[in-house]
């Protein structure tokens, strides 16, 4: 039998997802240390060949999982906003929790409010131009960067960013606040839409013994 597929992020959403599986016994306790140890190794599969696991970087995980390379994946929900596509977002896994926000200096407060042509830095464009054009009717400049993106408004490249808030610790350590809250973010399963229906009896195996172990 042909294996599952799994795609899992990489970097900090890894060890939970990791720690996850393990508990729900989808991951044998040889699999789950072959992950854990900290090597360069990408891809994982089962003794019994009925799951094959591979760590990818975040934006990737939702195209993987699109074009079936992969029949199910776990990615941040700000990732599969952004990514925008068309698979089956089953269960909400809830480690990775942060808020999706507009941050800037407090200055920036009114002005955000209904002001127009704000210069927005991002790393998520699809979702800030959502955020302004369509829910808030505003018009906005949007300044794609691929990181650090508090920088922006500090410099003066911007006026206000969209980025992640985990701790606030970033923000507040340079000086800028949560100004708007956007959405609530976590890690979510997806799944592809052609093999939820062909591997129909093993995803919704998957998605149980996932769900008994959930708070
Ligand atoms: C993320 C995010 C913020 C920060 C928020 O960046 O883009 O910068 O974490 O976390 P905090 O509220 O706990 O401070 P990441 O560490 O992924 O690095 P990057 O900015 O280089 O993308």
């Amino acid at each position: 039998m042909k294996p599952l597929v799994a795609a899992l992020t990489k970097g900090r959403l890894s060890e939970d997802a990791i720690n996850l599986f393990g508990r729900a016994g989808i991951l044998s306790p040889g699999m789950k240390s072959a992950l854990e140890k900290k090597s360069r190794r990408l891809i994982f599969s089962s003794a019994d060949s009925d799951l094959r696991l591979f760590l990818a970087k975040a934006p990737d995980v939702p195209t993987y999982v699109d074009y079936g390379a992969a029949d199910v994946g776990v990615a941040g929900k700000d990732t599969l906003m952004e990514g925008r596509r068309n698979l089956y977002e089953v269960l909400d896994l809830g480690f990775g929790a942060c808020t999706m926000a507009v941050a800037g200096p407090e200055s920036e407060r009114d002005r955000l409010k209904r002001g127009n042509n704000l210069r927005v830095a991002t790393k998520y464009p699809h979702i800030a131009l959502d955020y302004f054009v369509r829910r808030k009717q505003q018009t906005v400049e949007i300044i794609m960067l691929s990181g650090s993106v508090e920088l922006a408004p500090i410099i003066g490249l911007s006026d206000v960013i969209v980025d992640i808030v985990e701790t606030g610790n970033t923000l507040r350590e340079n000086g800028l606040t949560v100004l708007e809250e956007i959405a609530s973010i976590s890690a979510r399963l997806v799944v592809n839409r052609a093999s939820m229906k062909i591997e129909r009896e093993r995803i919704a195996l998957l998605i149980k013994k996932l769900k008994a172990v959930l708070p």
